[in-house]
This record gives structure tokens, C-alpha cells and sequence, in this order.
């Protein structure tokens, strides 16, 4: 028995190694593979009868048909490559393609020099251990300005300054004029510890012009905890700078005032181009310092707006224009550039 199951095995291998050689189409090709190794095929029908034999047979005939199998499997593969690249080839003979020429390339886009900022920026604090947090750009009046200590007769409240946003059936909406609205819904939705950044679009009535643009971006910070202090805010914000424009940067506080905010600073960054040293500077206008961004610790009366007990709790906050940062440390000398995307300019970043 085993004799002759060695023969139909060759008889097989001879079959097919021909038929395959001579298929004409893909077609052929796959009607063959069902033929010898389908579920019916003349190959699997063979193995069957592997289980009749003897243990010793089983030993011969076993890896013998393996073999064949692995054997055609390969040369179907083969011939179906084969196939195929002749198909693609006949194709083309019909055409005038020529393969040979040099590919068209085409420019894939990239990020905006604004986003690359932002992202920097994002990523730094990040690391700080500051969350992603949200807010809508048309904010009501009490996120916007009250709740954050702004008298009604503050300027930002005039129409002047700002956005307002009137509708048929509401009132007392704006388009922000700042992210510091974020950190209201943010102390109102969570207990502290807090610590978010809200980087987003912010609108005041100003004209465009090379330093002021009605829309703009800025990234907010809020750090609420047990002993918050002045302190953790110079540390951090002297470690973001460094982050952003080196180790070497020098940073500067300076004191201010914001309703919010209580000690407020302003906080500047020795000048990256002329190092203070030169007093014709065009980036700091030989005063050796930019200013960056407005914090302080946050207004008692703001946590109490919030729902924070300020004998309990205290915080910093910040709240820094992104284009600004970006201007400074991309050498972008007009706000404009950001906004009329000139694709020479663009490409640049
Ligand atoms: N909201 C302020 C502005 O837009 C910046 C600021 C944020 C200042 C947080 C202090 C604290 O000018």
C-alpha cells in the first residue's frame, strides 16, 4: 500500500509541477490550487489516507506529502507573482507611460508657525503637570468678567474694548476677551488641587495693525491648592521660560496690577537676539527685556466667586499671548504674518 502511495505522490508532484508551468491566466491558476490542494483536492484526498497506515508507514509517507505540499504551494506562489507582473506588463504595453520619468512631487503641507508655538508651549507645561481644559469663545458676562473681580466700570467692559454678543433672545454675552474665563469654569466643576491650561482664541476691538490683531491666542494657567504662593509661580514660570527659550534665559518679574490677581506681575524675558547688550536692539528696543505675560495669586474674592474657600485653598494664575511668545522666538517682526499665510513665508517654519 505504502508503495503505491508513493507512487500516486510522484505521479502528483509531475502533474502539477507541469499544469503549473503551462497555466495561462490567474484564472487557470486558481482553479488548479483547488484541484490539488482544496478541501477535495487530489493531494488532501491523499492524506487521508494517512490514517490507515502503519506506524512505520506513517513515518515515510507522512513528511513525504508535506514536502510535496510545501513544494506546490511554493510554485503556485511563484507562477501567480509571475502572472500578475505579466498582466501589469501587458497593461502597460497598451500605454504610453514611461516609468522611467522622475516622479511629480508635491509639498505635503506642514504645521503653521503658530501651531508649532503653541505646541511648544503646550508641551513645556504639560510636563508641569497642567491639563488641557476648555471654554466657549462666546462667554456670558459673569464667566468673562465677574466672577473674575471686574468692576462694571472696568474698560474691558465697554463696547469699545470689547465684543458684545446680542441676540433676539440674549443678552450679556461677549466674545472673550480673555482664557481667564476657563479658569472660572474650572474651579467651579472641580475641587482643588487644579492645575489646567486653556490655550484658545480670544477678541478685542482693536485694529490690526503690526503688534495688535481683534483675534488672537493666548494660554491660560490655574494652580489651586493648599499654600500656593508667589513662589511656585516664579519657579514654574522660570522653569517654562527656560524650557522655551533655554537654560540660559533670564526671566524678570515685575509688579502690576490685574482685578483678578492679587499680587499681580508682569513677567519679561531677557532678550534672546541682543542679550541686553545692545542699546539699538530692534527686537527690545535696546531695553534688554520683553514682556511675556500677565499672573499673579488669584484674588481671594475670585476663589470665593468660584466656591474655594480662600482660608483654606490658594493659587496662581497666568495668562500668556501666544503670538507674542511665538513673534519673540520665531524673530517674527508683524503680527500680520501669522494671519495672511504666504506660503513663502510659511514654508519657512
Ligand atoms: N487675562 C489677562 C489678560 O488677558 C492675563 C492674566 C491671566 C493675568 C491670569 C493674570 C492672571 O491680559
Amino acid at each position: 500500500m505504502i508503495e503505491e502511495l508513493k507512487t500516486k505522490l510522484s505521479s502528483l508532484e509531475e502533474n502539477y509541477t507541469l499544469k503549473i508551468q503551462s497555466a495561462a491566466t490567474l484564472k487557470d491558476l486558481q482553479d488548479l490550487q483547488v484541484a490539488a490542494l482544496g478541501r477535495k483536492g487530489e493531494l488532501t484526498e491523499l492524506l487521508k489516507s494517512l490514517k490507515d497506515l502503519s506506524l512505520e508507514d506513517k513515518k515515510t509517507f507522512g513528511p513525504l506529502s508535506n514536502t510535496l505540499k510545501n513544494k506546490l504551494t511554493a510554485l503556485f506562489e511563484e507562477k501567480q507573482i509571475a502572472l500578475e507582473a505579466a498582466a501589469v506588463n501587458e497593461e502597460l504595453a497598451k500605454t504610453n507611460i514611461d516609468l522611467t520619468l522622475p516622479a511629480y512631487t508635491f509639498d505635503k503641507g506642514r504645521r503653521h508657525p503658530l501651531v508649532i508655538a503653541q505646541k511648544r508651549m503646550v508641551d513645556i507645561l504639560s510636563k508641569l503637570g497642567f491639563i488641557w481644559a476648555e471654554g466657549p469663545l462666546i462667554e456670558d458676562e459673569a464667566h468673562n468678567f465677574d466672577a473674575l473681580n471686574i468692576p462694571k466700570n472696568h474698560p474691558a467692559r465697554d463696547v469699545q474694548d470689547t465684543f458684545f454678543v446680542k441676540n433676539a433672545v440674549k443678552t450679556g454675552f461677549v466674545l472673550r476677551t480673555h482664557t481667564s474665563g476657563v479658569q472660572v469654569r474650572a474651579m467651579q466643576k472641580q475641587k482643588p488641587p487644579i492645575r489646567i491650561i486653556a490655550p484658545g482664541r480670544v477678541f478685542r476691538s482693536d485694529s490690526l495693525d503690526a503688534t495688535h490683531s481683534p483675534v488672537f491666542n493666548q494660554i491660560e494657567g490655574l494652580y489651586v491648592d493648599k499654600n500656593v504662593s508667589l513662589a511656585d509661580l516664579k519657579r514654574d514660570l522660570t522653569v517654562f521660560m527656560k524650557g522655551l527659550f533655554g537654560n540660559k534665559a533670564e526671566v524678570r518679574f515685575r509688579p502690576s496690577f490685574f482685578p483678578f490677581t492679587e499680587p499681580s506681575v508682569e513677567v519679561d524675558v531677557k532678550c534672546v537676539f541682543c542679550e541686553g547688550k545692545d542699546p539699538s536692539c530692534p527686537v527690545c528696543k535696546g531695553t534688554g527685556w520683553k514682556e511675556m505675560l500677565g499672573a499673579g495669586v488669584v484674588h481671594p474674592n475670585v476663589l470665593k466667586n468660584c466656591g474655594i474657600n480662600p482660608e483654606e485653598y490658594s493659587g496662581y494664575a497666568f495668562g500668556m499671548g501666544v503670538e507674542r511668545l511665538a513673534m519673540f522666538s520665531l524673530n517674527i517682526k508683524d503680527i500680520r504674518t501669522f494671519y495672511e499665510n504666504d506660503v513663502r513665508v510659511l514654508e519657512q517654519f
